[in-house]
């Protein structure tokens, strides 16, 4: 080794390379054209072989595994060190790299031609016995085992892939940004509170006692500030914090891609993303096709009465059918006509071959569509010898509904009525989800990405009596619907369920892939009075518009140029990339389902130093619990 006090005498090329002074190359380089090198290797101890005089280290790093023989008559001291070798200790090692003998390789290893023959072995450092096989990375482990050792399990190869995918992926968006002339640009961690539905992480200030910081939910705010700054185009790779319940595709904190255009409209937005998502994909999953070009664009009424979502799956048919029409002059079944005497629905989904499903399938399906609020599954099958069979056969016409299902013989017709037909689309969606996954329609190599756009811009709220942004509270309306953003009242800061506002459509587009919600967007409201007439149907007096959002609508006082945008969830679309159901299959260090952090334990109580520091108090669980408040606006 060098003194520090030497100049580098090393080319760049030589500064960038693996080599360092424990090692010459890594333990994923050497080839049958090294045989004959002398090399300097280091890594772990991932198996050890002991034939008494000969001993075999596998010496692994994140670049591969080369085997190590260690034979006691050529090198008797390194013999003894590999002696008392365990799994996982650190190793740096000196030898000559040999072929393997004929009938020796190993066609699994990129180095499985080669050994390297010791001629010293050094103990870098001790390990204990691994809580779980590192050799074995197919054996099931324990999920808080994982996660309370990620360290160990980063070391597995499943785990250390992804990671290493989610890194091209990062790589294959700044590459695809830089080309189309963003600019990437880090906005504050400590912020204030942005809002997006759900409730913000707090951090209270030292220096401005009782005040707090919120974390970003998003940038969203400070994206917008930078197109009116004329930044043009801007994109990060931002964390996001949201304390809500957390499930396989939520995280408290997680990543965005998060971008915004300005003097666009919601094509020009929708055709660079596209483009970039199509760019990346096949830099980072080239064997995966993507299933259709252009991304189909399914508006959102026309989402909902086809899938049932508005996040369709589209890697398979299995399409909602409406009923409605079979029965025009009555069905005979009373739960039928009064769904469809109520204003409601009634409608089907056809999954194929299951005519013959059992009871208890039948049971375990109207449980299901209970869960999410039917109040039955009506069915009818379509055996093979083409005979009907219902429960409901002896009310209604079933060979018109199988008719008008196209049922097909072996077909089994699922049905649901109700005079909500928001929950006849739900159910029938989520349903259509489930078996297509269950009877394997769907490729799982296919990438098929759809947008859902136009989605309505507000639901109305009957806890607060306001309008709620479906989806971004900035985004702007389709402009023939701007003319719908007044009130019945007259008064803008007194909305009322009438409104014409809960028929505008939002400039919203989301992205879906394969059934996941990826990423969401619009384009925005880009001036002040048109802002805060749509944040007084949002329920905000001007007092409390201006508390909170007071910033940007004096920067839209200084020329804001139109503008739009999109956020995508990057751990989510690791985890489609890398085939996994739970996003924490992509984190290196992942939260549990509640939330805790079981390496490091937190979150953890603070220090009553800290807390004088900031000027707090604690006052019990049973006091903060009785003072905190319902899901807070927002
Ligand atoms: P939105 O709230 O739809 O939009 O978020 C964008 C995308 O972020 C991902 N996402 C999450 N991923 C993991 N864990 C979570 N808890 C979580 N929450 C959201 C999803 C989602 O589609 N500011 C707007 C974007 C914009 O309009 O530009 C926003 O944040 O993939
Ligand atoms: P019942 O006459 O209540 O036993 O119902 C007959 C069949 O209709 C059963 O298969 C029920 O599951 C089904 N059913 C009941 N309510 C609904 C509904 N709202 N939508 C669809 N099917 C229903």
């Amino acid at each position: 080794m060098r003194a520090m006090s030497e100049p580098s005498p090393t080319s760049p090329e030589a500064a960038f390379s693996p080599a360092t002074p424990y090692r010459d190359v890594t333990c994923g380089d050497l080839r049958a054209t090294d045989a004959g090198r002398s090399v300097q290797i280091a890594g772990w101890a991932h198996r050890r072989r002991d034939h008494g005089h000969l001993i075999f280290l596998d010496l692994r790093d994140r670049y591969g595994i080369t085997q190590v023989v260690v034979d006691a008559e050529e090198s008797p001291d390194a013999h003894a060190v590999a002696s008392r070798v365990r799994n996982e200790f650190v190793l740096e090692i000196t030898g000559q790299v040999a072929r393997r003998m004929a009938g020796k390789e190993n066609a699994e290893l990129e180095t499985g031609e080669i050994e390297v023959r010791a001629a010293s072995v050094q103990i870098l450092s001790e390990a204990l016995t691994p809580p779980f096989y590192i050799n074995e990375p197919d054996a099931t482990t324990d999920e808080s085992l994982r996660l309370k050792y990620r360290y160990l399990d980063i070391r597995r190869r499943p785990l250390l892939d992804r990671l290493l995918l989610r890194s091209a992926l990062a790589r294959a968006i700044r590459d695809a940004h830089h080309r189309a002339g963003f600019v990437e640009i880090e906005t504050p961690i400590l912020l204030k509170s942005t809002p997006e539905g759900a409730r913000d992480f707090i951090v209270p200030s030292r220096l401005q006692p009782g005040s707090v910081y919120a974390l970003p939910q998003s940038p969203q705010q400070l994206k917008q500030l930078l197109m009116v700054a004329g930044m043009d185009r801007y994109f990060q790779i931002a964390r996001c914090f949201r304390d809500e319940d957390l499930r396989g595709d939520r995280q408290p904190e997680f990543t965005q891609l998060d971008l915004e255009m300005s003097f666009v409209d919601e094509q020009r937005v929708m055709d660079f993303v596209e483009a970039m998502i199509v760019d990346v994909s096949r830099a980072v999953v080239p064997d995966r096709p993507i299933q259709q070009l252009p991304f189909p664009r399914i508006d959102y009424k026309e989402a909902l009465e086809r899938f049932g979502s508005d996040k369709p799956d589209v890697r398979f048919g299995m399409e909602l059918v409406d009923l409605a029409p079979v029965f025009a002059n009555g069905s005979g079944f009373r739960v039928f006509d009064d769904a469809l005497a109520g204003g409601g629905r009634v409608k089907a989904i056809v999954a194929p071959g299951m005519a013959d499903a059992s009871r208890s399938q039948i049971d375990e399906l109207t449980e299901f569509a209970r869960r999410f609020g039917a109040k039955g599954l009506a069915h009818v099958s379509l055996a093979a010898d083409g005979e009907l069979r219902s429960p409901i056969g002896k009310f209604t016409n079933v060979a018109a509904i199988s008719a008008a299902a196209h049922a097909k013989q072996g077909d089994l017709i699922l049905i649901v009525a109700d005079a909500d037909g928001d929950v006849v689309a739900d159910v029938l969606g989520r349903l259509r989800q489930e078996l297509g996954l269950r009877l394997g329609l769907a490729d799982q190599n296919v990438l098929a990405y759809c947008w859902v756009y136009h989605f309505p811009m507000y639901q109305w709220d009957a806890d607060r009596g306001s309008w709620d942004a479906t989806h971004n509270p900035f985004s702007g309306v389709v402009p023939e619907d701007e003319k719908l953003l007044v009130t019945e009242s007259g008064d803008p800061y007194k909305p009322s369920r009438q409104d014409p506002a809960g028929r505008a459509r939002a400039m919203q587009y989301d992205i879906a892939l394969n059934g996941w919600e990826l990423g969401g967007g619009s384009v925005r409201i880009h001036k002040r009075e048109l802002l805060e007439r749509s944040f007084a149907l949002q329920g905000y007096s001007l007092e409390k518009m201006h508390a909170q959002f007071g910033g940007i609508l004096e920067a839209f006082d200084f020329g804001a140029p139109p503008h739009g945008g999109i956020a995508m969830g990057l751990d989510r679309w690791a985890a489609l990339f890398a085939h996994q159901t739970n996003i924490r299959e992509v984190m290196a260090f992942p939260k549990t389902q509640s939330g805790t952090d079981l390496m490091l334990e937190s979150p953890s109580e603070p220090d009553p130093e800290q807390y004088s520091e900031l000027g707090l108090r604690f006052v019990g669980l049973d006091a903060a619990e009785s003072t905190s408040r319902p899901d807070a606006k927002q």
